[in-house]
């Protein structure tokens, strides 16, 4: 008998900063009520990045993790794609840095996708799609999203930061999802929502307008994704979402549920019922890490698998990306049958102990430090890498150094 074949992420691991302020901290330093960033934004916690941290080094470590992890062979890596919107270079794309740095073989396509937040699942789409070519090679994806949501200080956007990267690999043995119905249930619009200028470090955004961007084209490519794949609200375990901010993704669930209430003239279960089954689980580590742009999709994918384990066997997912600008899809996917495929190797909970936290002097040091260390002529020597960790080191003849793992 003809059987399908399958295809999407066998590995997911991530790389969390080691240091955050906590949003009552921030509000109490700028006059702001906690309870607007811990209830109204539905936030707790935001990483923040030193110095020696940056996309490539969060890249690089959710990488190796991921290698390491599931015994991936690196020579049987034919696509590298990095999904980010916080380049360190107009040209030269983090891909090649993570590559490089990792010791992956030559035969291997390196680049980076961006779209505001989206960037990551143009890069899994496009992996899935390329490993559905390889099967008879064998060979993997890898593809990372990693990103520092950086807002001016002061600004409305301030509370709605943090920093990370996942990395996922992709191939023909999806343990861990597998990605179904690729309807392309997308969206474009040339909106001016959010976006950074190239001499800024800094993103803008017009806030509320982006919300409604981001309303506007989860509805349109639910329906699409409805009508196109015959999947329906029922068929879902838990909806995941972009995440910006966690109340955010209450507001989306909240969308759905009113478009599937109002056909059914309102026999239907009630919002904060569902809600609190079918996505608050996926939004643990989002709190705790604050905004991480392209990869906060996939945060809240790894923290779900992490938290449920074996309850989430065989389950399916319905995910909806965003990236301001804007770009939007809705997709679906079934969790592997087996937990011990991811249990133990992603490492959320992991790269949470032990954190530390910074005070509201220590949060705006580090960013002036942080800065100040992309200009020409920041380079320090530094301890020699104990092969844990990469650090950025500073820039020197206008080239990005690093204290390499390897
Ligand atoms: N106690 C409890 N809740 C409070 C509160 C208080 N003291 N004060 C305000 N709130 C609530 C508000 O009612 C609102 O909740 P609601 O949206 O459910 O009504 C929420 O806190 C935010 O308040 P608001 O006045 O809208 O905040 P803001 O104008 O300062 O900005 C954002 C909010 C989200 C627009 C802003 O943080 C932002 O721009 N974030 C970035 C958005 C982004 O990332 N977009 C990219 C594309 S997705």
């Amino acid at each position: 008998m003809h059987q399908e074949k399958r295809f999407g992420v066998e590995g997911i691991a991530v790389s969390i900063p080691k240091h955050f302020i906590d949003l009552g901290t921030l509000a109490e330093a700028t006059g702001v009520d906690p309870a607007k960033y811990y209830r109204g934004l539905g936030g707790r916690r935001m990483a923040v990045v030193t110095p020696i941290e940056d996309p490539v080094t969060m890249a690089v470590e959710a990488t190796r993790t991921l290698i390491d992890r599931y015994d991936v062979d690196p020579s049987g890596i034919g696509m590298l794609i990095v999904g980010s919107e916080s380049g360190v270079d107009a040209a030269k794309p983090i891909a090649s840095y993570v590559h490089g740095m990792l010791g992956l073989a030559p035969h291997c396509r390196t680049f980076d996708t961006q779209h505001a937040c989206y960037g990551a699942t143009a890069a899994l789409q496009m992996a899935r799609d390329w490993t559905s070519r390889q099967v008879g090679e064998g060979k993997k994806a890898i593809v990372v999203a990693t990103d520092i949501a950086r807002y001016e200080v002061g600004s409305a956007g301030e509370p709605t930061q943090g920093a990370g990267a996942v990395a996922l690999l992709v191939g023909n043995r999806p343990d861990v999802l597998v990605i179904e119905n690729h309807d392309d249930a997308v969206y474009t619009a040339d909106v001016m929502d959010f976006w950074r200028p190239h001499y800024s470090s800094t993103a803008m955004v017009d806030g509320h307008y982006s919300l409604e961007c981001y309303l506007k084209a989860l509805e349109n490519t639910y329906l699409t994704h409805r009508a196109a794949s015959g999947l329906g609200w029922d068929d879902y375990r838990h909806l995941l979402f972009h995440v910006p901010f966690p109340k955010m993704a209450f507001k989306a669930f909240r969308q759905l549920h009113e478009i599937e209430s109002k056909e059914r003239n309102g026999d239907f279960g009630p919002l904060e019922e569902q809600f609190d089954r079918m996505t608050a689980p996926a939004l643990w580590a989002n709190i705790e890490v604050g905004n991480v742009y392209s990869a906060s999709l996939y945060l809240s994918f790894a923290g779900l698998l992490e938290k449920s384990g074996h309850d989430l066997e065989g389950a399916r997912l319905g995910f909806f990306s965003y990236g301001s600008g804007c770009c939007a899809e809705f997709f679906s996917g079934t969790v592997g049958t087996d937990a011990s495929a991811w249990q133990g190797r992603i490492g959320v909970a992991e790269a949470l102990a032990g954190r530390i936290e910074l005070d509201y002097d220590q949060y705006l040091e580090l960013r002036k430090e942080t800065e100040a260390i992309s200009r020409d002529g920041s380079y320090r020597e530094r301890p020699a890498s104990n092969g844990e960790h990469v650090w950025f080191c500073g820039v020197q003849g206008h080239q990005r150094i690093y204290a390499r793992a390897m």
